[in-house]
């Protein structure tokens, strides 16, 4: 987990130090931020960001610890079970029909930024 959270922190820090085309101040919300992994973050670029980096979705956003925090409290096999089969507007397996339990896992734990429990 510990090194995930690093993965994490690596991914923001770049993500905010961006490539500027637009220099506006950094939000508190990093909605371009992406996982440091290509495939994975291929993945998030595809499914996850359209809803989780768009306030008017509905979605917990990517970094919006307090969004998250109620969530992850679910515990880890609720999280991963919502994501797969559903949950309100969260639609089955998050439009990535070929996604693993592994990615469902380490992308949830980039969205919310923080370890998912044991
Ligand atoms: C079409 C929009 C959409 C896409 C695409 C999407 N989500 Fe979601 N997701 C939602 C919405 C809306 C919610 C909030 C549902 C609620 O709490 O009512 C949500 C909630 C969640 C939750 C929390 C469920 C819970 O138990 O609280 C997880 C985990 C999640 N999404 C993972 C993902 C992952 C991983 C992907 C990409 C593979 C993804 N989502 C793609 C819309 C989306």
């Amino acid at each position: 987990m510990r090194a995930i959270r690093r993965t994490l922190m690596l991914a923001l820090a770049m993500a905010l130090s961006g490539c500027g085309e637009d220099p506006k101040p950094p939000v508190t919300i990093p909605n371009n931020a992406m996982p440091n992994d290509p495939a994975l973050a291929q993945i998030y670029a595809n499914s996850c960001q359209l809803c989780h980096a768009n306030p008017a979705a509905n979605a917990p956003l990517t970094g919006d610890h307090k969004a998250w925090e109620p969530r992850i409290q679910q515990g880890t096999d609720t999280l991963l079970d919502h994501a797969i089969n559903g949950y309100n507007g969260m639609p089955p397996m998050g439009q990535c029909v070929e996604c693993s339990e592994e990615q469902f896992l380490q992308l949830i734990g980039f969205m919310a930024d923080q370890p998912l429990p044991q």
